[in-house]
């Protein structure tokens, strides 16, 4: 298991376009593209361990992938193929639940596997509603774990309320809306994330959403291909954002940024803190894309409790921003952090007690008192984001990492600039 040291090395000021390709809209690119009988064109698709094994999977259901340069050209097959083998999801969850929604309507067998992290994650959640409708799936636990089994199926419309804000539920379920045999309709309690809905419009299918209500008519044919440049992603740019947050002096410039407010609110909850964050939007072309600066700045404790889904991914981070501040900072309704790639409640209390600070931990959330920061040997949990933070506070105090593999799954790069603007072993 590899480890790594951060020391800190001052004030910096740095900017960067190097930030990773957002692994939201990889997935969904090379998924999607599927759905065409034309190539896809698409430019700077992430390439992590995560959305590489997506690649896989579509090559392994007869796609035809070219790689030139940055860009990367996916020819779809006229119809998907049966593997032979397993289809391998990683670590991803997105992967593996939007796979799910497509697959439960395509003739043939598939199985979806992961590592042991994916394989310990409620899938239930997806399995459950898309069953309601017809499709065949089977897995450990009564179909609540991977490895999942699937037999393609045509299924019936549905209306489905969920009870969760979930993209992936919500992906998963407009994908086999799109094979139903009539008009669905979909509704959450919270608007998660929209990508898939904006992407799959832009290629042509017929999807209306209503803030949380979303209604999809069978596809009558092929949709049109994508021409997409994806954007950097929010989530692994704001381990930056931390950095230049909580080091006194300093100021990050990260370019060419997705912009999509469901993907920014932990920017958001950082200038409320007190840091100064400012958006320049550059483009919009299927999503808002630009330019995030933000400069460190004295900050002070803040409750997070509405939106969650807005910022779910990124409060490993910002309790970096919580342990830096003046007073306590509180998440709460983010019940949902619990089947993260790890228990992410569990892993920031015990990680942020080992750096000798104050935590409270709720079924829900947990409250950070600010103070001091000490060095501490970090156990990752196997989740890249878990790591990927602590190294952000060891910018402040020093800090030892264990188990960094992990965050090959979405920022191969991060090593490269965290060296940028802070020392790194
Ligand atoms: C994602 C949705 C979110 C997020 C995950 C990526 C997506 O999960 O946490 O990292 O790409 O749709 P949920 O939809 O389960 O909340």
């Amino acid at each position: 298991m590899k480890k790594m040291i951060v020391a800190p090395n001052g004030c910096f000021d740095f900017t960067t376009d190097k930030i990773a390709s957002d692994k939201s809209i990889s997935h969904r690119c090379a998924i999607f593209s599927l759905l065409s009988d034309k190539p896809s064109i698409i430019e700077n698709y992430l390439g992590a361990e995560d959305t590489l094994c997506t690649l896989n999977i579509v090559k392994l259901l007869g796609a035809n992938v070219e790689h030139n340069g940055n860009r990367i050209t996916i020819t779809p097959p006229l119809d998907v193929k049966e593997p032979p083998v397993i289809l391998d999801c990683g670590n991803s969850g997105t992967a593996i639940r939007l796979l799910m929604g497509y697959l439960s309507t395509c003739k043939g067998f598939f199985v979806l596997h992961g590592d042991q992290y994916l394989c310990s994650r409620p899938m239930r959640r997806v399995a459950d509603p898309l069953r309601s409708i017809g499709a065949l799936i089977d897995g450990r636990s009564d179909g609540n774990y991977a490895p999942l089994a699937i037999r393609g199926q045509s299924v019936k419309a549905f209306h489905y309320e969920s009870k969760i804000a979930s993209a992936q539920v919500k992906s998963a379920l407009i994908l086999a809306a799109l094979q139903a045999d009539g008009v669905s309709t979909f509704s959450e309690p919270e608007l998660s994330r929209d990508h898939s809905e904006r992407m799959l419009r832009g290629m042509g299918a017929n999807i209306e959403s209503n803030g949380l209500h979303v209604s999809i008519h069978p596809l009558k044919t092929p949709l049109k291909p994508l021409t997409i440049t994806v954007p950097n992603d929010p989530s692994s740019g704001f381990f930056f954002a931390v950095a230049a947050a909580i080091c006194p002096g300093s100021k990050i410039v990260l370019k060419n940024m997705l912009l999509n407010k469901t993907r920014i609110e932990a920017y958001k909850v950082l200038a409320r803190m007190g840091a100064r964050v400012e958006f320049i939007e550059t483009q919009n072309v299927y999503e808002s894309v630009g330019d995030i600066i933000i400069h460190a700045g004295e900050l002070s404790g803040v409750c997070v409790d509405e939106n969650i889904s807005w910022l779910i991914d990124e409060l490993p981070a910002l309790s970096i921003a919580f342990a830096c501040a003046k007073g306590k900072s509180s998440v709460k309704n983010a019940e949902e952090l619990r089947v993260k790639e790890s228990d992410r409640i569990s892993s920031v209390v015990k990680n942020l007690r080992l750096c000798g600070i104050n935590v409270e931990e709720f079924k829900d959330g947990y409250e950070v008192e600010g103070g001091t920061l000490t060095c501490a040997t970090i156990n990752s949990f196997g989740d890249h984001r878990i790591a990927m933070s602590f190294a952000i506070a060891g910018l402040i105090s020093g800090m030892e990492i264990e188990d960094i593999e992990c965050i090959n799954t979405s920022f191969p790069n991060f090593l490269e600039l965290l060296m940028q603007i802070g020392s790194v072993k």
